[in-house]
């Protein structure tokens, strides 16, 4: 392809909102935007298996999502569980790893068995690794992490703190996508994403497609990351003796 991204991210994150907008500008109810949001999900993990992106993670349900009106919540567990059944076989074809990050208590025994099976089935594969962000928050984790280091009466420093975090699996993600137009956060990632590239895009979320996502790693490859240094160190790196 004449326009491909040339350096693609090891690890991208991605906030997928505008679901609940997408299906109220086409007079549907808002489940039928998480519906078809899982549609550009499949799309984008394919995309992105096929470009190279080793890790994948996802914002699917945070810790305060749980707010939402009854009837949503439960649908979206109940799209979870039939998407992670409908989606394993493909996964597996495709070499993709599933994992869950986020409190597992409180979720209900049918959508706790659905995840740990999907996790179970595809521990092997190595080509692409999708972390689905579910009951998860930054600060959420940030707690789970300290109260854990103070219970083990551990040292904190930056590399102890780190390795308590729920996506301690992985290096830091290098460019981070929000669909829907908002700029913000929204306490994903809080600890993880200090570096990472930011990419907003008004896009809702079932309408990002492959070009969208392309279009998204493109400006990441024109993006100088200096990590706290000048520009010219980043440049022109220091020769080391051999
Ligand atoms: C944000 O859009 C989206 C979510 C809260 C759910 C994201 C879930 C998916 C894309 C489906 C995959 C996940 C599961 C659980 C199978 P919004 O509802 O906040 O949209 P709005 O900002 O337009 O209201």
């Amino acid at each position: 392809m004449a326009d491909h991204p040339t350096t693609v991210p090891h690890h991208l994150a991605i906030v997928m909102d505008g679901n609940g907008r997408w299906a109220t500008q086409r007079h549907l109810p808002r489940i039928a935007g998480h519906r078809s949001g899982v549609e550009a999900l499949r799309g984008c993990v394919r995309r992105c298996a096929e470009l190279g992106v080793k890790v994948l993670t996802v914002f699917a349900f945070s810790s305060e999502n749980w707010n939402r009106p009854i009837d949503e919540v439960s649908f979206l567990m109940g799209l979870l569980v039939r998407a992670l059944e409908r989606e394993t076989p493909e996964f597996q074809r495709a070499g993709i790893r599933i994992r869950f990050v986020g409190e597992r208590s409180g979720l209900s025994a049918q959508v706790s068995e659905g995840i740990s099976v999907a996790e179970r089935l595809t521990a092997d594969n190595r080509h692409l690794l999708l972390n689905v962000c579910f009951n998860y928050g930054g600060r959420w984790d940030i707690l789970q992490a300290a109260r854990r280091l103070v219970g083990e009466q551990a040292v904190v420093t930056e590399d102890s703190f780190a390795a308590a975090l729920a996506l301690s699996h992985v290096p830091d993600p290098d460019l981070v996508i929000r669909t829907g137009g908002e700029m913000r956060i929204s306490n994903f990632m809080l600890w993880q994403a200090a570096y990472a590239e930011l990419y907003f895009s008004e896009c809702l979320w079932p309408d990002f497609d492959t070009a969208e996502l392309e279009r998204a790693l493109r400006e990441y490859a024109r993006r100088e990351r200096r990590f706290g240094k000048t520009s010219l160190q980043v440049k022109q790196p220091p020769v080391t003796a051999a």
